[in-house]
């Protein structure tokens, strides 16, 4: 199955979802997790560099930390730019054959790469954040998804408190994931949050909230 991550307000926690999910779920499943963000947040958060090779979508992938994660490269632009929606949305559905769940990271925009990845999802997450003009990109989201046939789950970053809004594509949990030094500190390592909270021996703050946003999603 896939399941994209997508809100296309900057900096809500896509990449910060992506990686710590595409971890909490390789714990029972064989899991891909690919960056389709050119800025490639999710390769720089499992310690990896962007490619500067034009490669072909699923072109290359390394395993860590059993997640297998193909990292962004040069080629993303130029699909954004020039790329063909039924052609992308082809290759993730191939890539993701190979897996029980392919994790799917978008930019910041609703853009011809985070369409593809709408379109081809079994499961839409967007985190959102409590400020007003997130939750106005929530609504616009929300009219993107109504006019694909699509549905969303939410749930709230940088807030102890949900959000709860009436949406018609896209269903609020009650999850809310507080601000948190460690994702900062894990994101300069290179490693996802979860992962390093469970090898520094810390208490189990984080990850519990990315396993139960696993079981939301896998239910
Ligand atoms: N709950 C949180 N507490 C503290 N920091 C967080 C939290 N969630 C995310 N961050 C940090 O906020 C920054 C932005 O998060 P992230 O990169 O996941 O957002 P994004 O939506 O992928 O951004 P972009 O749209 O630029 O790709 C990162 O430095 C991340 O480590
Ligand atoms: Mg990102």
């Amino acid at each position: 199955m896939i399941v994209t991550v997508i809100n296309q307000k900057g900096g809500v926690g896509k990449t910060t979802t992506s990686v710590n999910l595409a971890y909490v779920m390789s714990k029972t499943k064989n899991v891909g997790l690919i960056d389709l963000d050119p800025e490639g947040g999710t390769t720089t958060s499992f310690g990896m560099k962007r490619e500067k090779k034009e490669l072909p979508l699923g072109g290359k992938s390394v395993n860590i930390f059993n997640v297998e994660v193909f990292p962004a490269h040069i080629g993303l632009l130029k699909l954004e730019l020039n790329g063909d929606v039924n052609e992308i949305v082809n290759s993730l559905k191939e890539i993701s054959k190979n897996f029980d769940v392919l994790v799917i990271d978008t930019p910041p925009n609703l853009g011809t790469l985070a369409v593809s990845a709408m379109i081809s999802a079994d499961k839409i997450v967007s985190p959102v954040t409590p400020q007003p003009l997130a939750l106005e990109a929530a609504k616009n989201l929300d009219s993107r998804l109504q006019s694909l046939g699509k549905k969303a789950i939410a749930y709230t970053n940088f807030s102890k408190k949900s959000v709860e809004m009436e949406l018609k594509s896209i269903q609020f949990t009650n999850i809310a994931i507080p601000q948190s030094r460690l994702f900062i500190d894990a994101s300069r390592l290179g490693v996802p949050a979860s992962r390093y909270e469970e090898v520094r021996g810390k208490s189990r703050k984080l990850v519990k909230y990315f396993e139960e946003l696993s079981k939301v999603i896998l239910e």
